[in-house]
């Protein structure tokens, strides 16, 4: 059970002056269950590699797989491919359109074909699971705060029980409370439901904390494929494609050079205190 790119290449406005490369040659796979997490500079293909995960544009060559089966192939029903496969674009509050959070959060699983109860019961455990607030359920989507409105826009691709969630940016503009209650929401749906995401960041810190595996994309082709230790391992390369290791990353390297033995492979801050805490400790013990 996967999704799986074969040598995906997608141009824009192929044969005009306009055209653009934004992917070329990307293959990966990605098996059911991972919290897999997508970096790179702006314009070297993020939002067009996600959007090919439920098959919302069309690879210009290659293929892909759903499961194992072409979902370009003649009647393949993308449809169910999208029921699967959620995505939340980025700024996402912008597609909300109902007069209440709940009616919005039921329009999902409404076009699913579920009944009024079905998707009452599915709005209100998806709005749950984004920590949103009871007593605002009837409240009008346009009233809401920036942070409640993506949460309602998240709850809205949940509510349809899709098995990957795929989230383009989901903290952009957000202030850092709101962006860790969100990561740390979309994480305990990953552990609770075993639902696949795949997140796409711009903050390294976040994509430290919170993947087991990351994907580099530089230039519309795939640089790194790894977790995250052995990825940040590269920071240099990362730097020249505009990127950064996490903030600890540095502070570590800076550590070793000044004389402490500390694991410079250290990507979060819980790691990078006991490495500090033990070369201590390591220190004071050492005979005089
Ligand atoms: N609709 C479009 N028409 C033409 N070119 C496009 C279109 N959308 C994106 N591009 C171009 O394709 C390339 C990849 O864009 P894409 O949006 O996938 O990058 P990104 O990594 O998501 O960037 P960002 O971090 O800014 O969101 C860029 O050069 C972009 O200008
Ligand atoms: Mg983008």
């Amino acid at each position: 059970m996967s999704i799986k790119l074969e040598h995906v290449t997608y141009t824009y406005s192929p044969g005009t002056a306009y055209e653009m490369h934004a992917l070329k040659d990307v293959s990966l796979e990605i098996p059911d269950g991972q919290f897999v997490g997508i970096i790179g500079h702006t314009g070297s293909g993020k939002s067009t590699l996600i959007q090919h995960l439920n098959g919302l544009i069309r690879p210009t060559e290659g293929r892909v797989l759903f499961d194992g089966q072409d979902v370009w192939a003649e009647g393949y029903d993308l449809r169910s491919l999208r029921s699967n496969v959620g995505l939340v674009f980025q700024y996402p509050e912008h597609q909300l359109f109902e007069t209440d959070v709940l009616t919005d959060v039921c329009f999902g699983p409404k076009n699913q074909g579920c009944t009024p109860e079905e998707c009452r019961e599915r709005a209100e455990e998806a709005l749950r699971h984004v920590g949103f607030p009871e007593q605002l359920y009837h409240k009008s989507p346009f009233e809401l705060s920036g942070g409640q409105k993506r949460r309602v826009a998240i709850a809205g691709v949940l509510a349809m029980n899709p098995r990957v969630l795929v989230l383009d940016e989901p903290t952009a503009g957000l202030d850092p409370r709101g962006r860790d209650e969100i990561l740390d929401q979309l994480k305990e749906l990953h552990n609770t439901r075993g639902i696949t995401v795949v997140l796409v960041s711009h903050s390294m810190e976040d994509i430290a904390k919170y993947v087991e595996r990351i994907i580099v994309m530089n230039g519309g082709r795939m640089a790194f494929d790894g977790i995250p230790k052995e990825v940040f391992s590269h920071y240099k390369e990362l730097e020249a494609m505009g990127l950064a290791a996490p903030q600890i990353t540095y502070i570590m390297h800076a550590l070793k050079e000044h004389g402490m033995d500390v694991d410079t492979n250290a990507t979060t801050i819980e790691e990078a205190k006991a490495s500090i805490l033990a070369a201590l400790e390591g220190r004071r013990k050492k005979p005089c």
